[in-house]
């Protein structure tokens, strides 16, 4: 076990709502020496984005002591992969990092990439995987086998079934639900409450149930 000491400074990059929801996770989770915020907002320098959790300017993040680790939490699937890549070339001593709220139940044969976010009371399969920056929100199911490629969002409540696979930066709206082995193709988005009973296609905004395509909606 690793002394306190040793434990990373966490920066949470994002001050708004999904910011503090990553730096609740972060705080309950233990993994971390303490945690502070940044964002590109002037407006938030010196505020609190929780008690204990200051917001500092960008311009700040370099003077902070190591070990660092950092975590994009920007709900907004483009912006976040976009951020991602500009700190890591900006702040290198920094480690990119997944936080998992301790209330999350995550199999041991998940395979989860760096800077994700797997909040409390969801739930990620056996053999399950995520790539980078996935975000599992509030209560989702991910179930046995499913893959979610990098800057994908699940929703709130959302239910995966097995071997459902979710394309890169798509967001699978709260509370909807995809039936086992679908597909939910690359920027597709499914629209919060949805029930998808066949695969949505690359960059589609579908919705309802069952789910449609929705007519000059942005995906
Ligand atoms: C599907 C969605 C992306 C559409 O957003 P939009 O492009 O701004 O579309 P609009 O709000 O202009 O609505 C377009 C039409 O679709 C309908 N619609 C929108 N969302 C819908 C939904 N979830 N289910 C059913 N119909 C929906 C609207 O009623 C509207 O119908 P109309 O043309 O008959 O009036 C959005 O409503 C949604 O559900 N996003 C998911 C949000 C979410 O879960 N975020 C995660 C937060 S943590």
């Amino acid at each position: 076990m690793s002394a306190p000491s040793d434990k990373p400074l966490l920066i949470v990059f994002g001050a708004g709502g999904h910011g503090r929801v990553a730096a609740d996770a972060a705080l309950c989770s233990g993994a971390f020496r303490g945690v502070v915020a940044s964002d590109r907002n002037p407006a938030a320098w010196g505020t609190a984005l929780l008690p204990g959790v200051p917001v500092l300017a960008p311009e700040a993040l370099a003077g902070l002591p190591t070990p660092l680790a950092l975590h994009v939490a920007i709900g907004n699937n483009p912006v976040r992969r976009q951020e991602t890549d500009q700190l890591r070339a900006g702040l290198p001593q920094a480690t990119l990092s997944t936080i998992v709220h301790p209330h999350a139940s995550v199999a041991v044969t998940a395979r989860i990439a760096p800077g994700c976010l797997i909040t409390a009371q969801c739930v990620i399969g056996p053999l399950a995987e995520l790539g980078a920056g996935v975000i599992v929100n509030h209560g989702a199911v991910v179930d046995h086998d499913c893959r979610i490629a990098a800057w994908a969002h699940i929703a709130p409540g959302v239910k995966l079934g097995g071997a459902v696979r979710v394309g890169e930066a798509a967001l699978v709206g709260a509370g909807s639900t995809v039936l086992r082995n679908l597909h939910v193709g690359r920027n597709a988005t499914l629209g919060a409450g949805a029930v998808l009973l066949q695969d949505l296609p690359e960059g589609q905004a579908w919705a309802g149930v069952p789910a449609r395509p929705l007519q000059g909606a942005s995906a």
